[in-house]
């Protein structure tokens, strides 16, 4: 394992506890920027831990492999001795996992802080010297108070500040995000100690990030700003989706409606793509989150509007499935179908949350054949889809992947199925060929005019016989 002993020439030592999706490349992005900080993550996973200092990392994502090649080995460690990385660091990032919590009061709904309360835990243990505390992990407003009371329960052996930074970037631009943030926040206290340890981790984002773009505030509006943003997101997301389900019963176009309101400027044109439903670890674990903090506080009906952002979300698929089902005869016993894309969104090999995962369970329900085919995401889809039964069989090739299919269900909008042959796909299949584009990412007339029916979402649909039934 690598060494870090030549810390004397570095000006501020960095840890960062928990080496996932956003620990590593958040940590990757300070190594880059500040060339003069020694940055090491530190996991509980070996195997992560081994993958990151591999030459194949454990997460893809556009950009980070060139940051980790110039980084690791100088000033990026990756290791898994967090007890001694504990006493060794003072600036200590806290980065772990924040599921939905399974078992016990608020299952569904509350995060499970298990590993969070691990983490805080450790850490008290572990120190002899003085620590800045921060929460990157997204956490229920008030998680702040459970790790400085923790963390104080040494009784000041050892002082310790706690702050909160979460982070706001998103898979597949998760290097672009970092390196050009819309904003950084950081929440602390508001007294002496908690000014001057939000100022140290200001003038570490300072490096690269315009000072005007860094917000700071109290500690509890960073916790929950990081949890209403999501929602806001995710809400625009299942506004745009509800309304392309009243699009199919009208001969509306949903594209042509985002761009018509999109282009209000109060309103504005992002997250407004309507598909097959989010996907990704956090927008349902945080609006179920921020459903649970409400219901706590008494706050029925603002918990209520946001759950409805979820229901629309598991109806927007259910909806893609019924159409599905609807459009081939109402029998998909012993048919093919081609799932082209199981990340939860392009340019990541992620698949937590996919929308993929539950329309394959779905498919494979109704005795459908499914194969799944994506470019970066088949090692997990095969880990997601492990213990279900049925005919499942992965491949990467799209032209092998749809030989003998039926229909073919776009889930993920890789730009590489922009540029499919489809004439080829199409003599290759079955016939009627159907294409479900649960993405609207395909050219609909040229692939209705090969031969295809073709179903959009939110759009009128491209049907060869529909309109003689
Ligand atoms: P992840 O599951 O990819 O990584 C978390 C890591 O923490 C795992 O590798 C796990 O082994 C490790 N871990 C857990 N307990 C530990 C312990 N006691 N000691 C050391 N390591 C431990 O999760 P992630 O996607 O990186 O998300 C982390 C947090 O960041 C979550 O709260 C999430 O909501 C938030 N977040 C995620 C994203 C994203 O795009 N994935 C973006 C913004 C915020
Ligand atoms: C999201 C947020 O965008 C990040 O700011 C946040 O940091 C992160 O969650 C987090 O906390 O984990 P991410 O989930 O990686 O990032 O990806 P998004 O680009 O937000 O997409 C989420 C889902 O919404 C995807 O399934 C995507 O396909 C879907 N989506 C997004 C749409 O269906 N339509 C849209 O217009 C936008």
């Amino acid at each position: 394992m690598a060494s870090t002993k030549p810390q004397k020439k570095f000006r501020k030592k960095i840890l960062c506890i928990g080496a996932g999706y956003v620990g590593g490349p958040t940590m990757a992005m300070i190594a880059l920027k500040c060339p003069d900080y020694i940055v090491t993550v530190v996991d509980i996973n070996e195997d992560k831990i081994n993958s990151w200092n591999s030459g194949k990392l454990p997460i893809f994502e556009p950009g980070l492999d060139e940051i980790v090649r110039k980084t690791r080995g100088k000033n990026l460690f990756f290791r898994t001795d967090i007890e001694q990385q504990i006493r060794d660091n003072d600036i200590i990032f806290v980065s772990v996992n924040t599921p939905t919590k399974t078992f016990g009061s608020g299952a569904g709904y509350a995060a499970d802080l298990q590993f969070v309360e691990k983490t805080a835990r450790l850490i008290l243990e572990n120190s002899t010297s003085p620590k800045i505390v921060i929460e990157k992990s997204t956490l229920p407003v008030k998680t702040a108070l459970a790790m400085e009371r923790i963390l104080m329960s040494g009784k000041g052996r050892v002082k310790f500040e706690v702050l909160s930074n979460p982070e706001f970037m998103a898979e597949g631009s998760a290097i672009k995000d970092l390196e050009n943030p819309d904003r950084v926040l950081i929440g602390s206290r508001e007294t002496a100690g908690g000014i001057a340890a939000r100022r140290l981790l200001v003038d570490i984002y300072a490096r690269w990030v315009d000072t005007g773009k860094i917000i700071t505030s109290n500690i509890w509006s960073s916790e929950l700003s990081k949890l209403v943003a999501n929602a806001f997101l995710a809400q625009r997301v299942s506004s745009i989706n509800s309304i392309s389900a009243l699009c199919e019963k009208t001969d509306a176009d949903i594209s042509e409606v985002a761009k018509a309101v999109g282009t209000d400027s109060r309103i504005g044109g992002k997250f407004l793509v309507a598909g097959v439903g989010f996907g990704g670890s956090c927008f349902r674990k945080d609006i179920l989150n921020l459903v649970y903090l409400c219901r706590f506080y008494g706050l029925q009906e603002v918990a209520d509007y946001w759950e409805s952002v979820v229901k629309i979300n598991e109806y927007q698929q259910e909806r893609f499935i019924i159409n599905i089902l609807g459009k081939m005869f109402n029998t998909l016993a012993g048919k093919k179908i081609c799932v082209l894309g199981f990340a939860f969104k392009a340019n990541t090999g992620d698949t937590r949350e996919s929308p993929a995962i539950y329309i394959t369970h779905r498919l494979l329900a109704e005795c459908a054949e499914v194969v799944i085919s994506d470019p970066k995401a088949l090692e997990n889809a095969a880990i997601v889809m492990a213990d279900t039964t049925g005919k499942l069989s992965y491949e990467e090739n799209p032209y092998e992947a749809v030989k003998g299919c039926h229909a073919i269900a776009i889930l993920t909008e890789w730009s590489l199925y922009k540029e499919l042959d489809y004439k080829k796909i199409f003599r290759a299949m079955a016939k009627p060929a159907f294409i479900f584009d649960g993405r609207n990412i395909i050219d609909h007339e040229k692939c209705y005019k090969i031969g295809f029916n073709v179903y959009p979402v939110g759009k009128p649909a491209l049907s060869h016989f529909e309109s003689r039934v």
